[in-house]
């Protein structure tokens, strides 16, 4: 047991700190274990964790001398931030931007000062030049939750941090969440996306747990690589099918002219925009830097769209459409 090397997992109660726990404790003679790290014990989730045998300890993004312990004596860390959560009314950082950048520096701070061998970093990819003439609807940025993230890669490099930068792919649950399907007035289903017909670099949430601890296990070789995690690449035509066969009707799919998703009053729609309008532009780099053979190396989940809609099918009808 105690010669197992500690993983500090950041974000262990949601998706993608979860799913590297998950393929942690999934492989208990793999020589790895998972520190959960969690603002709350005792929120549910983070009970569901230490039910799964897992060590949880609190510790804060925002407070460098806290995610210091949590890092004490551990061979490496995931490191994953939340830009979408709400800023805090005492929160000291003005944007969720300036926030997210700050809690960057902290992890990358603390995991310098704890001398850990190995940090994943789970980042995006910096949009802005494919996106010259775009608005810029937060800390200068298109798309402020990737290009964000992408400047922060630096807090990394400078501190000396051993790192493997990973961008997490457009996941697949976002036809369920960002923008669903409808009933359109003459009965049949649309899912409308402004995605023209490029591929799309997506995947499970999962698919991040299965890469990065392969990433762990793979060690110093994955130090100062980028790897863009995938498990396939999908076209709105080919999210349709697969909504399709999870619904059992057809679903037509259209693609949305990004003015009508500005004026939708969806949330944060700027920054929405300009995302697609990056996954267009951007289309062909973004399917080259995919190398599925490294990540099917990694135990990668390759299943298509079609597959996990259809397993989760009850996600889709529960939509009510
Ligand atoms: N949606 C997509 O398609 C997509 C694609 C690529 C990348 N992303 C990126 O994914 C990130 C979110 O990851 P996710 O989907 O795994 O999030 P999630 O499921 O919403 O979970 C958020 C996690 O962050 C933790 N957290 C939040 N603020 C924290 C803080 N101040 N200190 C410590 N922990 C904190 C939460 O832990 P506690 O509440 O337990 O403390 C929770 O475990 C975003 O930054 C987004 O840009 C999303």
């Amino acid at each position: 047991m105690s010669d197992r090397r500690v993983i500090t997992v950041l974000g262990a109660t949601g998706r993608q700190g979860g799913s590297v726990v998950r393929a942690i404790a999934a492989d208990p003679d793999g020589g790895f274990t998972a520190r959960a790290v969690t603002r709350d014990k005792n929120s549910a989730k983070a009970k569901e964790l230490g039910d799964l045998g897992v060590e949880v300890v609190e510790a804060d993004l925002d407070d460098e001398a806290g995610l210091r312990r949590a890092f004490d004596g551990a061979h490496g860390a995931f490191v994953v931030t939340n830009f979408w959560e709400p800023l805090d009314a005492g929160s000291q950082a003005t944007t969720r931007t300036e926030r997210e950048r700050a809690q960057v520096r902290n992890a990358a701070g603390a995991a310098a000062a704890a001398g850990l061998q190995h940090v994943i970093w789970s980042t995006l990819e910096d949009t802005r030049r494919y996106l010259p003439g775009a608005s810029r609807p937060e800390g200068g940025y298109p798309v402020p939750h990737a290009d964000g993230k992408a400047d922060a890669d630096a807090f990394f490099r400078d501190a000396g941090v051993p790192t493997t930068f990973v961008n997490a792919p457009m996941y697949y649950e976002m036809p369920l969440t960002l923008t669903p399907p409808r009933r359109a007035e003459n009965g049949a289903v649309v899912l409308a996306l402004p995605i023209g017909a490029v591929q799309v670099v997506s995947g499970t949430v999962e698919n991040v747990g299965r890469v990065a601890y392969g990433i762990f296990k793979a060690g110093d070789p994955m130090i100062g690589r980028t790897v863009p995690i995938a498990s396939d690449l999908t076209t709105g035509e080919q999210f349709a099918e697969g909504i399709a066969a999870a619904l059992g009707e057809p679903v037509r799919y259209v693609p949305l002219d990004p003015a009508a998703l500005l004026a939708s009053g969806m949330p944060d729609a700027e920054e929405v925009v300009n995302m697609f309008q990056f996954f267009i532009n951007a289309e062909k780099d973004l399917v080259a830097g995919v190398d599925f053979d490294l990540l099917r190396r990694f135990g990668a989940d390759l299943q298509p769209f079609a597959d996990w809609a259809v397993a989760n099918r009850d996600r889709f009808r529960a939509l009510g459409l």
